[in-house]
């Protein structure tokens, strides 16, 4: 499975891969992408089952070897004990995606959003990234190889209203990338995110078909005129984690169709299409790359 690669600078052949969050989504489709890399599988999610799928779906599609395990990255033993199964299975984790992670429940301005709602989401997301970054880290540093990728969103680059706890979280992960970026950099270990603009997982799925959300609204800001797939981001991901990537550190890099950079106030260029622009990029994804366990 892995022959084409194992020889180029795209493999993952030989390598581990560790994603929290991975059992469905931008996760799985990441766990996808190193897997097709030849990179053996460490899936962590808070639903045993799905990650259980996930692991068993990419081990019978890509022939690597895929392990799974329950966890809430916010609860320190708990993923202490995944990453130590993880580990025995498979071997020490050279790559990292912290990927785990909710959306906002309920959009409301700040003075209606209980602070509680504000800390769910920070320690999901960050204390979840740091939890797990501990964990890894002393493995990788004594490897002398180590790619830790963590997921911002266009939410930590941008204000929008109504998402306070979630652009806390997003906004503070992209510090903690920067900081540990430097911290272990002599170490040979690289600590890069990824900011994704509006992706269309089952779980934003849902929210369309809830009518939560709207599909052309955010279509229309980005200059792609479209919404991202899950796979767009593993790729982005996968490219991060390479052997090869070493020389990227510290880098936040929006996976946003130009949604972030566009800085006119809603200017005319051009209607943005409907969802049926998403075929083609599908297609070029189809091939051994389904995104859903
Ligand atoms: N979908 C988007 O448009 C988008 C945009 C920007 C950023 N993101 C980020 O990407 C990441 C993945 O999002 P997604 O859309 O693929 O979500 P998703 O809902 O499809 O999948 C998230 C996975 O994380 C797991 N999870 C949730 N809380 C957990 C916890 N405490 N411990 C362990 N696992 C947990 C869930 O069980 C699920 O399998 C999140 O960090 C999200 O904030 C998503």
């Amino acid at each position: 499975m892995s022959t084409t690669h194992s020889r180029s600078l795209g493999s993952l052949h030989g390598r581990v891969t560790l994603v929290t969050g991975g059992a469905q989504g931008i996760g799985f489709a990441t766990a996808a992408e190193c897997a097709r890399r030849g990179s053996a599988i460490a899936v962590i999610d808070l639903n045993e089952e799905n990650a259980r799928r996930a692991a068993q779906a990419l081990a019978r599609r890509f022939g690597v070897e895929c392990t799974s395990g329950a966890a809430d990255v916010a609860d320190a033993d708990a993923v202490r004990a995944a990453i130590a199964a993880g580990e025995k299975a498979l071997g020490g984790i050279d790559v990292l995606v912290n990927c785990a992670g909710i959306m906002t429940p309920r959009l409301a301005p700040v003075t209606d959003t209980p602070v509680a709602d504000v800390q769910a989401m920070f320690d999901i997301h960050v204390r979840g990234a740091y939890l797990c970054s501990q964990a890894v880290i002393p493995g990788m540093a004594a490897r002398g190889f180590g790619r830790i990728v963590n997921i911002s969103s266009v939410l930590g680059l941008l204000g929008l209203p109504n998402r306070s706890g979630y652009a806390i979280a997003k906004h503070a992960i992209n510090g903690f990338t920067r900081s540990l970026a430097v911290e272990v950099g002599r170490l040979g270990i690289t600590v890069n995110a990824v900011a994704p603009g509006y992706i269309l997982t089952e779980t934003l799925q849902a929210r369309l078909d809830a009518g939560m959300l709207d599909y052309r609204t955010y279509a229309e800001r980005a200059p792609a005129g479209r919404w991202g797939l899950p796979e767009e981001v593993g790729h982005a991901i996968a490219f991060l984690a390479l052997p090869a990537s070493g020389f990227i550190n510290g880098v936040i890099l929006p996976v946003d169709g130009g949604f972030t950079m566009r800085g006119d106030p809603g200017e005319d260029i051009g209607e943005a299409p409907g969802v049926e622009r998403l075929a083609p990029v599908r297609a070029l994804f189809a091939s051994g790359r389904e995104t859903s366990p």
